[in-house]
């Protein structure tokens, strides 16, 4: 637990900038939660605050160069308060950021968090630190034993936080080692939490109102915790949330392909609150690109899994991630991804130009020699072919009547439907279990409710809808 603070530190205004993933974003709420709890204000405002704190991703390059923007403006901003830098970049970057940004006073892996008031206070009295987790070399090495796994998951003030969502941790870490990502030498070995632990945290959320809960691991399908020689994997862990009073959908991300077993597609088809959505990057559709990334799968692997999702449950929704021009990426290979694309019908993907890690095997082992006007052109070209897949899929939803959570009003203005002269009855947004942006007319009130409404009309990224009374 955290030191509680003095007087003169109890109104000590803190302000989070939040890049990156969904575990950053639990990261920053759950950090929130506990600096809350040491009495320290959390503003909105950074011109108010007396410590910034960023929270990095350092998956590619351009994550990063947004970090170091943000430290330059404050190296040159006159205000002097306290500035941590927190997450991925500075577990990847430990004590050589200060070379750079000497006035940085606090950097915070994200296995060390938990003690992330304490280094505030003592930045308060004018100490520096640098709090990382060892250095992996390789295998499961350093982060083992490290007692940090839930300490700042557990005692989670469940106040904080959108009112009807919430992320819970299943996992940390990741131990596939492909060879472009930074993930496994930042997050750490995988280690899965324990279930009572995760089902005693997913009962609070839901008992504070928070009825969808999204499940986060870096490979969640790959939950396993043993304990002598009971074992609990991934489809165990969803029947038994799927149990907790007040959980009305329950989602998870992200997947890894070759752990995807069928037992997992049955959990999802036999449960009823658990959302038919699954998020499973297949990086690439050429076999020798996967070979090389060293994902662990096949194209035709690839391909079966799908087949096996639509097979047991054809109105599920799937959504996938690549990385275009990785290392030797041919056109060849590129037309298998937009291939991929096509076969698989997926909502929408996720498309990433290849951006080399330091400490990675790509960066070590493979020249990073597709020039980047074809990442650009590669990355436009499955764009495209991503837009018609999910123009199409979309429209398959105009006529039918969907479930809404509603999140609140829709930052979007794509296409205003309707707007009346009643202030109360805003373009409002909501997701379908599929996670599907679904946008309406209707009551503010309803944010953080369910409603049913009856879809009109689809772009390729929304659906339109109107309230069925
Ligand atoms: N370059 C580009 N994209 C990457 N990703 C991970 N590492 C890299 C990298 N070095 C992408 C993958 C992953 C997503 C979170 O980010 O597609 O699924
Ligand atoms: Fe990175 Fe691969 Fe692990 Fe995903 S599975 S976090 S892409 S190493």
């Amino acid at each position: 637990m955290m030191c509680g603070l003095s007087d003169s530190e109890k109104t000590m205004k803190v302000y989070i900038e939040t890049l990156g993933c969904q575990m950053n974003r639990l990261d920053s709420e759950l950090v929130t939660g506990q600096l809350l709890g040491a009495g320290y204000e959390i503003v909105e405002d950074l011109d108010t605050a007396d410590v910034f704190l960023i929270n990095t991703c350092s998956v590619r390059q351009q994550a990063e160069n947004k970090v170091y923007s943000r430290l330059g403006r404050e190296a040159g901003s006159d205000r002097r308060r306290i500035v941590g830098v927190l997450g991925c970049m500075a577990q990847r970057r430990g004590s050589g950021l200060l070379k750079r940004y000497p006035f940085v006073d606090i950097i915070c892996g994200p296995g060390q968090l938990h003690a992330l008031g304490e280094m505030i206070r003592r930045a308060a009295d004018g100490e520096q630190t640098v709090a990382c987790d060892p250095d992996r070399k390789d295998g499961r090495a350093a982060f083992e034993g490290n007692s940090s796994i839930d300490s700042l998951d557990h005692d989670r003030d469940t106040a904080v936080g959108s009112p009807a969502q919430a992320y819970v941790r299943v996992m940390r870490g990741c131990d596939k080692f492909c060879t472009y990502c930074i993930v496994p030498f930042v997050r750490g070995p995988e280690i899965s939490r324990s279930p009572d632990a995760i089902y005693e945290e997913v009962k609070q959320l839901a008992n504070a109102g928070r009825s969808e809960i999204t499940l986060l691991g870096q490979t969640v399908n790959s939950y396993r915790y043993s304990a002598g020689d009971r074992a609990v994997g991934f489809s165990d862990l969803l029947e038994r949330l799927s149990g907790v009073p007040g959980v009305r959908r329950l989602r998870f991300v992200t997947s890894y392909p070759t752990d995807f077993g069928d037992d997992i597609l049955h959990a999802m088809r036999d449960l009823p609150n658990v959302c038919r959505y699954i998020h499973c990057p297949p990086q690439s559709g050429s076999d020798r690109i996967l070979k090389t990334m060293n994902r662990k799968y096949t194209r035709t692997q690839y391909d079966s899994f799908i087949d096996r999702a639509y097979e047991i449950m054809p109105d599920v929704t799937i959504a996938g991630d690549f990385i275009v021009g990785f290392p030797s990426e041919e056109e060849v290979d590129h037309e298998a991804s937009a291939d991929l694309i096509r076969r698989s019908r997926f909502k929408n993907s996720f498309i990433f130009k290849y951006s080399a890690r330091a400490g990675t095997v790509g960066a070590k082992t493979l020249e990073d020699n597709v020039p980047f006007e074809v990442k650009r052109r590669r990355n436009r070209e499955l764009l495209a072919v991503q837009a018609e897949v999910s123009l199409e899929h979309f429209q398959s939803f105009v006529g039918r009547e969907v479930e809404l959570l509603v999140e609140g009003p829709s930052p979007l203005a794509d296409k205003p439907i309707n707007v009346s002269d009643d202030p109360n009855r805003l373009q409002m947004l909501g997701r379908t279990s599929g996670d599907h942006i679904t946008v309406f007319q209707g009551p503010v009130s309803l944010a953080g409710q369910y409603v049913t409404a009856r879809i009109t009309d689809a772009t390729a990224f929304t659906l339109f809808a109107e309230l069925v009374e």
